[in-house]
């Protein structure tokens, strides 16, 4: 049993050292191949798109940042990674770099020979059709050069080890994610490529294991990210908390529906994404998240809830959110959005409905003319007592989840680092 273990293990080291020497030969034959490549202005145009969709600028463009040269840092369990400078300057950026070179990095994880880390989302990308990754390749090649270099990653040992990566590639790399739903129409199909390839939407939504890899038994049903984890986005996850494909497709194209805004990471993924995303994909989208044949959108239950406690989360409710969210929690067109059914209160986890309370979210701005104020953070006004009937209330009331949260569950997500 172990042997064979280890046999499997030993394995994987050759074929990590085939692909090592595999990655060097490819190398040197792409690096001439890079004058032939020429781009018509459609292509410039589709790439510009695709870039988009792909939302590479969410790591590539950092905080007032030149558009694509990187330094955006992306915190992870291993350490800080910084994504690259993807201009085409030619020492800086990826200038000297040919159409094969890129498809490389983008399919293979392949850097011109460096072994890049997942946290580049190539395991993603990888789908990625020929043809769009030369059109993105080709609008890259049209932004402005700029002469920075992205800060070094900094990570822990032994994650520091790069050639590391042809190991787990070795062993990991899919060329296909698993779906969460069921499908056939052109709708679902297109839906899926701009989940799986372009939108790299299992990165943040699927749960990974020790090795950081992607869980294929549980596609898209939610895992811990940051200080907001993202949710269960299965058909089932979605319509339990009372999505259906019309409403999808206005919190993609808008940021806020009637179950929501989009905040923590997911508001640049709309802000930078999904929001330039054409009527047909962002309905494409909806399509294959919620299936063919979607499950109707679940109303919320009624909740069995003590008495008392429901009316102190009351009081608290009616003294600071109200004014906002509205009596009936109804929320109030261009300040806050409804709390009776959203979706964020809906989850059976409560630690978004937490955070939000206690962070709040910072002012962000929707696609058109939909605008809201910032939501205060409420951490030094409200006590830990406070808050967890406030959350109480509102999950028996609006949420149709059990009032189950403790003064210790505010408390330990007080203390969490932010
Ligand atoms: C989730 C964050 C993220 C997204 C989205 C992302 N990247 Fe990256 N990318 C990175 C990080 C981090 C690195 C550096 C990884 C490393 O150090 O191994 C990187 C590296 C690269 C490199 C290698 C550059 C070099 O000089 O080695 C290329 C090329 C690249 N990305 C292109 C793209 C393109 C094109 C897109 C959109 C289709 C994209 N990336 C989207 C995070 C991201
Ligand atoms: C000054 C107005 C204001 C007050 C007061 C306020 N909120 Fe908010 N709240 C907002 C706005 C605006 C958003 C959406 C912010 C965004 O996404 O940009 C929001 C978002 C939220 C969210 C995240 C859900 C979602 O879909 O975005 C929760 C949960 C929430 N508020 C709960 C509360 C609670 C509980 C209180 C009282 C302790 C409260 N809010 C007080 C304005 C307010
Ligand atoms: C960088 C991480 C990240 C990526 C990539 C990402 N999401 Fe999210 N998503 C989140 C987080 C965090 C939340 C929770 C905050 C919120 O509700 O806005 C969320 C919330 C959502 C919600 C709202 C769920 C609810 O019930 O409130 C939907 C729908 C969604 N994401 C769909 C997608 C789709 C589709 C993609 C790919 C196109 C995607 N996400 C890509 C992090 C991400």
């Amino acid at each position: 049993m172990k042997r064979a273990l280890l046999n499997r293990f030993a394995h994987g080291v050759l074929l990590a050292a085939c692909a090592l020497t595999l990655a060097a030969c490819g190398r040197e034959e792409s690096s001439t191949s890079g004058a032939a490549f020429t781009s018509t202005p459609e292509q410039v145009a589709r790439g510009r798109y695709l870039t988009r969709a792909a939302d590479c600028a969410a790591c590539h463009t950092s905080k007032d940042g030149a558009p694509f040269a990187g330094g955006a840092p992306l915190a992870s369990p291993y350490g800080t990674f910084y994504g690259s400078n993807i201009t085409p300057d030619k020492e800086h950026g990826i200038g000297k770099w040919s159409a094969d070179d890129f498809y490389a990095a983008l399919h293979d994880g392949n850097a011109r020979g460096k072994r890049l880390y997942p946290s580049m989302p190539y395991t993603s990308y990888r789908q990625l059709s020929r043809a769009d990754s030369d059109a993105i390749y080709a609008y890259l090649m049209t932004v402005k050069p700029v002469a920075v270099d992205a800060p070094a990653n900094d990570l822990k040992f032994p994650y520091s080890m790069r050639f590391g990566m042809a190991l787990w590639d070795v062993l990991f790399l899919t060329d296909a994610l698993p779906d969460a739903s069921a499908g056939q129409s052109a709708d679902w199909q297109r839906g899926r490529y701009l989940a799986n390839a372009l939108g790299h939407c299992a990165e943040c939504h699927t749960p990974r294991d020790v090795f950081g890899r992607l869980v294929d038994a549980k596609p898209l049903s939610g895992a811990a990210l940051g200080r907001v984890v993202a949710p269960d986005i299965t058909p089932a996850g979605l319509a339990g908390r009372g999505w259906n494909g019309a409403d999808l497709q206005t919190f993609f194209s808008v940021g806020i529906a009637p179950q929501g805004s989009a905040f923590g990471e997911m508001y640049p993924v709309v802000h930078l994404s999904t929001q330039y995303l054409d009527k047909d994909d962002v309905r494409a989208l909806s399509v294959y998240l919620l299936g063919d044949t979607p499950p109707a959108p679940q109303p919320v239950k009624a909740v069995d809830a003590d008495a008392a406690q429901l009316a102190a989360g009351r009081s608290v409710y009616l003294a600071v959110c109200a004014g906002c969210h509205g009596l009936a929690g109804e929320g109030k067109p261009h300040v806050a959005v409804p709390m009776n059914g959203n979706s964020t209160v809906r989850q059976a986890d409560p630690h978004n409905l937490l955070v939000a309370m206690l962070d709040g979210i910072d002012t962000q701005h929707f696609a058109g003319l939909e605008s809201m104020q910032a939501m205060p953070a409420f951490a030094s006004t409200l006590n830990d007592d406070e808050l967890s009937q406030l959350a109480n209330y509102l999950r028996a009331t609006w949420g149709g989840q059990s009032a189950n949260v403790s003064a210790a569950d505010v408390k330990a997500l007080r203390q969490a680092s932010h």
